[in-house]
Order: structure tokens, then sequence, then C-alpha cells
């Protein structure tokens, strides 16, 4: 019997390292009471990508007991073994090695994975996103795959594509284009973390419009806003319901 509805709690920057961990406890709790279909992070696990901080967040995402799908962020990448960033960036995490590039398939969604971080940049900061030709490219191929599928189509990656704001400088180079080509290929949505800001708006490129939805963070690197996470609930006449979540503490 399918179900009416699909949830997905969309969840980003743990940061495991300088994690909340009563905003973590919340979220646990939250999805061990709820039990979602599914788990998205849009990445930045951990703080440093060191092997303990893996091992945490490891730990801690296979204990909320539901399908986790898991992007990679910029802090996800060996910091200090600089041989380790550029040969193997996702090595370490060997549950996310596997997760980059495999897409969640839900009731009423569809979510396929798009890597917009690299090792290093010809600028600084290189936490910046950057569009590469190949990997909108495969973005790009299974959306038009998916395109007699009724289901929606979200595409997960780390950094938001466009600037909070048209006119503005946009920090992720060709986000731009990624917009205009993944809303034409038929995504309805994209979602993304990074800026520990959440928000929910509709943005257009190229004659196409596509909504862009982003999480918040669960550490204590705070920008301005209240640890958070996302609820979405997707119907199967195609409407994409989303709830924000703040912790207001303990
Ligand atoms: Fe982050």
């Amino acid at each position: 019997m399918t179900t009416a509805q699909t949830v997905l709690f969309h969840v980003s920057d743990t940061h495991f390292g300088v994690e909340d961990c009563a905003a973590m406890e919340w979220f646990t709790a939250a999805v061990h009471a709820e039990r979602p279909d599914a788990v998205i992070c849009t990445g930045d696990l951990t703080q440093r990508a060191t092997h303990r901080q893996y091992d945490q967040a490891r730990k801690w995402f296979a204990e909320l007991g539901v399908p986790v799908m898991l992007q990679p962020g910029n802090h996800d990448m060996p910091y200090y073994n600089l041989w380790e960033r550029f040969a193997r960036p996702y090595a370490r995490f060997g549950a996310l090695e596997t997760a980059v590039g495999s897409e969640l398939a839900l009731a009423h969604a569809v979510v396929v994975p798009f890597d917009t971080n690299v090792p290093a940049q010809l600028r600084w900061p290189w936490s910046d996103g950057v569009v590469t030709r190949p990997r909108l490219d495969a973005a790009l191929a299974r959306l038009r795959e998916l395109a007699g599928d009724p289901r929606i189509k979200l595409v997960a990656c780390h950094h938001p594509l466009l600037a909070a704001h048209d006119g503005r400088r946009n920090p992720t180079i060709r986000g731009d284009i990624a917009v205009a080509e993944l809303a034409a290929a038929g995504a309805d949505a994209v979602l993304s973390g990074h800026i520990h800001q959440p928000f929910d708006m509709i943005r257009s490129r190229g004659n196409c419009m596509m909504r862009m939805i982003g999480a918040g963070t669960l550490s204590t690197r705070l920008r301005g806003a209240a640890p958070s996470y996302n609820v979405l609930r997707i119907g199967a006449d195609g409407t994409i319901g989303l709830e924000r979540r703040d912790f207001r503490g303990a």
C-alpha cells in the first residue's frame, strides 16, 4: 500500500567535534518518536574529518534507526592530511564514501546527490562551493532518467547554489548555471546546508523556477539562527510541505 505522504527529516552541519549535544538529543528523540521515512544530512558531518569525529558521526546516524542519506561537506575532507584530502577525500567515513553518489528513493520522492565540494581551488576560502561540469552532468543525467517518474525530484548538495539575494556575488562558482540546468531537467527543489541558517525560497534562473531549501545546523557554530532542522512532507500530489523546527534549549 502506498503511503499518503513521504516524511523526510532534513538536517545539516552536525559538525561532530563541536556538536550541540542537547540539540542532537532533541533531534534523535524526534526521529525515534516520529519514525520519518528517511533522514538526509547535507554535509559537514564533522568539524575536522578526524577518525574520532567520524566514529561519533557514524554511531549517531546508525542509531537513528531509519534510512539515512549523507552528502559530504567541505569539513568532511581530511584537514591535516593533505595527501589524503586530494587522493581520497571521502575515504575516512566508509558509510559516507559509499553514500557519495547514491540516491535516496522514497514513495513520493527521489533525492539525487550532487557534490559541490572541491579539495582545493584557485581562491580562498577553499570551503566555498564549486559546480564542476562532470558532477553537474551526472545529476542532470539522473534527472533525465527520472523524467517519466511521478515522484518529486530533490537534489541534495552541501552549498547553497545561489547567493541569499539576487545581485549579490554568488559564493558558489557556476551555481547559477546549475540552478538553471537542474530546473530545466526536472528538479523540483534543491536541499543544502553550509551557511548554518535555514531558508526556503523560490528562485528562478533561465526561465525556470525552483525551490531552494536550506537546513541550519545542530552544532555550536551558530550564525544568527538557533539550531534547527527541516521536516519535509511530500504528498502523492507533488506538494512539498516544509516545517522548520528550532531548538529552544533543553
Ligand atoms: Fe558547516
